[in-house]
């Protein structure tokens, strides 16, 4: 039995799981999914779905990965005693593998907008010209494909020399910056005229916006952003020692994670209707609002840039955390197996990750249930597997693990209460899995699958 990789600091576990939960889902998905699914209504559902089964859910994957001290699919084996478990940790790899094949497109595309700001090509442009321009740019094959290799060779190089090296210091470096950023520019939002329709689509709950699939996306993106249900949340509380806080830990990530959605939210909006456009535009949102919101202000081209940079980095910590269950899996927490498993896990996912990138190009014509194969691969993982894991997760640590050892799993590091404990203990065994179902049989009866 190998030796367990351990974090160097209690800091630095919090900023690497944050970094874990702060990526595209936050800057980019959130305000699109937001500004498609009603604005303010679909961030209150968010919010209420975030504290009332995300933090549950965090500190549940917290503890038994604490507890186990094992990979991500040994530890289910391992805390029930028996393998039959550990399935809950194969769907988690499977997840973590087919998020990061598309995920590294995204990733991808940050990088060409890098290039194409330093190469001068993105100054001075109309709001319009910038929405085309990125249709342009994510339907080039060969730069997309590059550029999403690129992505997934940073990946693998930071993974691949561990966690405290590599994972852990780049999360300290980047994390900091990145909120500093985005508090810049959202004071610059606010200030463009119009500014507060935006504040308002935002903030006012409009209920006769919310569909049941909008409820659903809220759902999805709840987990999706605290990278719940797929055991990374296990895995990076695997590396932890006892003396670790946990429910501090599991709030400050909470915390840090709605600041950045919302402040991702008070820099986007406030553009789309500054210049009259929908909010529903997509995913190209983010990529065509920001520029033209950066391009009206003094070195307006060199905000973007440090923004572009901070944002590779959110995606890059978020990647780090979807190859490192893989890796834990596969090596089994062996380190001298971790160099060249990584490296091949990486290519591999690089190269599934293909169809999707070109479905925003060549192959933006072959679809399934009316979706583009990379539509098809966000909707798989973000509304079906995620969810699902996450249900099997709260089964299992709510009804496999006796309720004492849980309590004093959590103690050790913290002096929690125990209302606290049995309040999320309680909607971990009766509200999450109830919440799931109901909302998966509501959506399955709305959407067209
Ligand atoms: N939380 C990440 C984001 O919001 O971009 C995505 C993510 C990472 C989801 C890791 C799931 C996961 F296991």
């Amino acid at each position: 039995m190998s030796q367990q990789e351990q974090w160097k600091s209690k800091i630095g576990f919090v900023l690497a799981a944050a970094g874990s939960a702060i990526g595209l889902g936050a800057i980019w998905k959130f305000p699109y999914v937001a500004g498609t699914g009603g604005g303010g209504a679909f961030f209150l559902i968010f919010l209420v779905f975030t504290l009332v089964l995300g933090m549950p859910l965090l500190l549940g994957e917290f503890m038994i990965g604490r507890m186990g001290q094992s990979d991500p699919i040994q530890t289910y084996s391992k805390l029930a005693s028996n393998p039959k478990w550990n399935f809950i940790g194969k769907i988690g790899v499977f997840t973590s593998f087919v998020l990061l094949s598309f995920y590294s497109v995204v990733g991808g595309w940050i990088i060409l907008y890098i290039i194409k700001i330093l190469s001068g090509g993105l100054a001075g442009l109309s709001q319009d010209q910038y929405g085309q321009l990125f249709g342009e740019i994510i339907s080039e094959p060969y730069s997309t494909i590059l550029a999403q290799l690129a992505f997934m060779l940073i990946t693998i190089f930071v993974v691949a020399q561990g966690v405290q090296k590599g994972i852990e210091l780049a999360s300290k470096v980047m994390m900091p910056a990145l909120l500093i950023l985005f508090i810049a520019l959202v004071i610059r939002s606010l200030s463009l005229d119009g500014a507060m329709e935006g504040v308002k689509f935002l903030l006012v709950p409009d209920f006769s916006k919310l569909t049941s699939e909008s409820i659903l996306f809220a759902l999805g993106q709840a987990f999706f952003t605290l990278s719940l249900g797929v055991s990374v949340m296990l895995t990076y509380a695997s590396y932890l020692p006892k003396t670790q806080n946990l429910p501090q830990s599991g709030i400050s990530i909470i915390i840090l994670n709605v600041v950045i959605a919302l402040l991702a939210g008070l820099a986007i909006f406030p553009g789309v209707f500054s210049f009259g456009l929908e909010p529903n535009a997509g995913p190209v949102l983010i990529f065509s609002v920001l520029p033209a919101v950066f391009s009206q202000m003094p070195f307006g081209m060199l905000f973007f840039l440090a923004f572009l940079i901070l944002f590779l980095f959110a995606a890059l910590t978020s990647a780090f955390s979807m190859i490192e269950i893989i890796v834990a899996a596969v090596t089994k927490n062996d380190v001298s197996k971790r160099k060249k498993t990584t490296w091949i896990i990486g290519i591999l996912i690089f190269i599934v990750g293909i169809p999707s990138c070109l479905s925003y190009g060549l192959l933006s014509d072959a679809k399934l249930f009316d979706k583009t194969i990379f539509d098809l691969m966000d909707y798989a993982v973000s509304n079906i597997l995620m969810p699902l894991g996450a249900l099997l997760i709260s089964i299992f640590v709510s009804r496999k693990i006796p309720k004492a050892e849980l309590f004093a799993e959590l103690k050790k590091g913290s002096n929690v209460g125990y209302a606290f404990f049995s309040i999320c203990y309680f909607s971990l065994k009766y509200i999450v899995p109830i919440a799931i179902i109901v909302v998966f049989i509501d959506a399955a009866g709305v959407s067209d699958w």
